[in-house]
């Protein structure tokens, strides 16, 4: 297994190395234990994936390896020159030409609906087999540990719930008619331990009412996903047909030393040093961060298995564990209020003039 190549500017070479010795070493004792590897990724020739998020990080890393396993992939990128520097590398790491770079800011719903034709032009021979549904940002400046202030998209959301959840979610019913036709296929969406901090209030499903980008809006989008998640597989199945052959998976990657963390203003008060030694400590290499998604997307066992949450537990060991969210709202709230999330969702796309005109009903009301 290779290291990643996207270590935080905030972790010394040599501290970076001798976690990356130890987590490799710790990932061999859970290859043996759990006995998935990368290298159990099927020959992946045929199969199209798309993922958000890419450029760096864990999404880098899952992209390498599907096309490694012969995927073409289409990486979304909202820059095109950064897009095509990281498919460069992964060419010129023996990846072949499998990769193709397509640019959207996911901030903008203009732009996914723009992504969304693109996707749908270059599969239609083939259909849609993989959405990793992994870009993601903190609004702002703002971080869990510091404040950084409010931001929206054009559309008025709060930024970070409009990346990470709405971009996503839209993505995901836009391009149902391409995953019907690759099923049996996979979506996975990309959650976070932060999903503890998530709150719901049905009259802040834009995130207008957030004062601060930070941990709430963050916290708040992780969950959101992993619930439209569950809902959206149990309205998948009972629609039947191509539909249900449709796997939606959440997943988490634990706690990982990626460029997420360089987006932390590194000059303010105590909580750069809180980074640092977080970082330092803690973060695992993006290669260990990206294999709940790999497996989520590629693993034949899990086919049929219906929504699971999968990731480490807060020790960053067990990786491909199957979990419950911690958030009460999961435990107590249960599928009505999934389902109720999810028709929220739905209205509010709807009410921004952005709700794709061609969802089946039974999926939405
Ligand atoms: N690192 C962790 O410890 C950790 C823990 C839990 C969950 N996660 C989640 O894992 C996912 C990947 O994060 P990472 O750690 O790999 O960090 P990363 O390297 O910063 O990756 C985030 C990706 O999202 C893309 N992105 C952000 N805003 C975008 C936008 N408006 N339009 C298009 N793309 C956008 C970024 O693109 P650019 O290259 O243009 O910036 C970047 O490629 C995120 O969803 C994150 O929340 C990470």
């Amino acid at each position: 297994m290779t290291a990643g190549v996207n270590r935080s500017a905030v972790r010394p070479g040599l501290l970076a190395a001798v976690g990356n010795a130890v987590w490799s070493a710790e990932q061999m004792v859970e290859n043996a234990l759990v006995g998935w590897t990368p290298n159990h990724i099927p020959d992946l020739s045929g199969k199209v994936a798309l993922v958000t998020g890419g450029n760096s990080g864990i999404g880098f890393e899952v992209c390498r390896k599907l096309v490694e396993n012969c995927a073409t992939v289409l990486r979304v990128s909202r820059d095109r020159e950064r897009g095509e520097a990281a498919a460069q590398q992964i060419r010129a790491d023996g990846g072949g030409l499998s990769i193709e770079v397509l640019t959207a800011d996911l901030l903008s719903l203009d732009e996914v609906e723009r992504l969304i034709r693109e996707v749908k032009r270059r599969t239609k021979a083939t259909g849609l087999h993989m959405l990793l549904a992994n870009a993601g940002e903190r609004g702002g400046n703002a971080t869990p540990f510091q404040p950084g202030g409010y931001a929206s998209s054009p559309e008025g959301l709060e930024q970070t719930l409009a990346v990470d959840y709405y971009a996503h979610v839209r993505l995901v019913l836009g391009l149902l008619e391409e995953l019907e036709r690759g099923a049996p296929a996979r979506v996975v969406l990309q959650a976070s331990q932060a999903e503890q901090f998530c709150t719901l209030d049905f009259n802040n499903l834009k995130g207008d009412k957030f004062t601060d980008s930070g941990m709430a809006p963050y916290g708040s989008s992780k969950l959101w996903k992993l619930m439209f998640g569950d809902e959206l597989q149990r309205r998948l199945r009972a629609k039947g047909g191509k539909a249900a052959q449709i796997d939606v998976f959440g997943v988490h990657p634990g706690l990982v030393d990626s460029p997420l963390m360089d987006k932390a203003d590194m000059g303010r008060h105590l909580n750069a040093a809180l980074i640092v030694l977080q970082n330092a400590v803690l973060g695992m290499p993006t290669w260990r961060g990206s294999l709940p998604a790999l497996y989520a997307l590629t693993e034949p066992r899990l086919q049929g298995a219906g929504f699971r949450y999968i990731g480490p537990n807060w020790a960053n060991t067990n990786m491909l564990g199957v979990r419950t969210p911690g958030n009460r709202l999961w435990r107590t709230g249960g599928p009505e209020l999934r389902a109720r999330l999810f028709d929220g969702t739905v209205s509010v796309l709807k009410d921004v003039g952005h709700m794709p005109s061609h969802v089946p009903k039974g999926l939405v009301k």
